[in-house]
């Protein structure tokens, strides 16, 4: 592929949450290579470490269990100032409805929506002291799809939506846009995990084009959404499903 090159996005400051694999992985190595300083925060040390190795210095690695707020709290202000944020950490274990207890509610939520509210919060006044910024949420296809045994998950994102548009309005004052990337089915790791040949055909079969989605894929809309090239976007969805029906 010729991708883009974005000059506005060099010398950035960004961070990513959810950094260390699958599409957050895709996005700090997308923001690399625009030579943007990285600053992302995972749980999953030892995949972390190999994406800083496999880099170099263009990306910093920082432990933070996003569900502990004052941990993350402390660790975005150890960051500084940043003039991105993509919030992508998420959970999509399975579960039906009769399995759901409160502390599993909780939970589900905790990984899945509150930190993007809080992680927005925390780098807002940064963002507008440097002039404005962009805030880049993941949400899924799985709600708009009403995909069984993900309830809480798909609870949450669809939150995600509500939460998109209306922080774009509140802090669009401030020249900070805020808008949501909804993936399709991407091809991660984590995904492969649960499919067979038969369901990698029905993901084909389902999408207008015949390719499975890449991390990469999805890292390149963030790109644009974050660089001055999205400077008017703010507020809404951006759809990368390869045209699922
Ligand atoms: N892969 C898909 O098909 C797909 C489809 C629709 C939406 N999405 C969304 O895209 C985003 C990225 O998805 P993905 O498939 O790359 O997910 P993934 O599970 O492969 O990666 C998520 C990353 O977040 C980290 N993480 C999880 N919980 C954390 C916590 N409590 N604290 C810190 N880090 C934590 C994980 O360690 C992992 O590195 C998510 O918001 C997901 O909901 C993905």
């Amino acid at each position: 592929m010729n991708y883009a090159i974005y000059p506005s996005l060099k010398g950035r400051r960004v961070v990513v949450t959810g950094g260390g694999s699958g599409i957050g992985a895709g996005v700090v190595e997308a923001f690399v290579q625009q030579q943007a300083q990285v600053d992302f925060l995972d749980i999953d040390g030892d995949a972390s470490r190999a994406l800083v190795d496999r880099l170099g210095d263009g990306a910093r690695y920082h432990p933070c269990d996003l569900t502990d707020l004052s941990r993350l709290s402390q660790t975005l202000s150890s960051i500084g100032d940043v003039d991105v944020l993509v919030n992508n950490a998420a959970n999509d274990d399975r579960h039906t409805l009769a399995e759901i207890t409160p502390d599993y509610w909780e939970q589900g939520t905790a990984v899945n929506l509150r930190h993007l509210l809080f992680a927005t919060q925390a780098v807002a006044p940064g963002m507008k002291a440097r002039g404005g910024g962009a805030v880049i949420n993941f949400g899924s296809i799985s709600w708009h799809l009403g995909l069984e045994n993900l309830v809480t998950y798909e609870t949450a994102k669809a939150g995600i939506e509500g939460m998109t548009r209306a922080l774009a309005r509140e802090l669009g004052g401030d020249n900070i846009r805020v808008t949501c990337v909804v993936p399709g089915n991407v091809e991660t790791p984590r995904q492969k995990q649960w499919y067979t040949p038969e369901e990698e055909q029905r993901i084909l079969d389902s999408q207008a084009l015949k390719q499975r989605l890449q991390p990469e894929h999805l890292a390149r809309l963030v790109l644009f959404l974050a660089a001055d090239d999205g400077a008017l976007c703010t507020g809404h969805n951006y759809w990368m499903d390869a045209g699922w029906r």
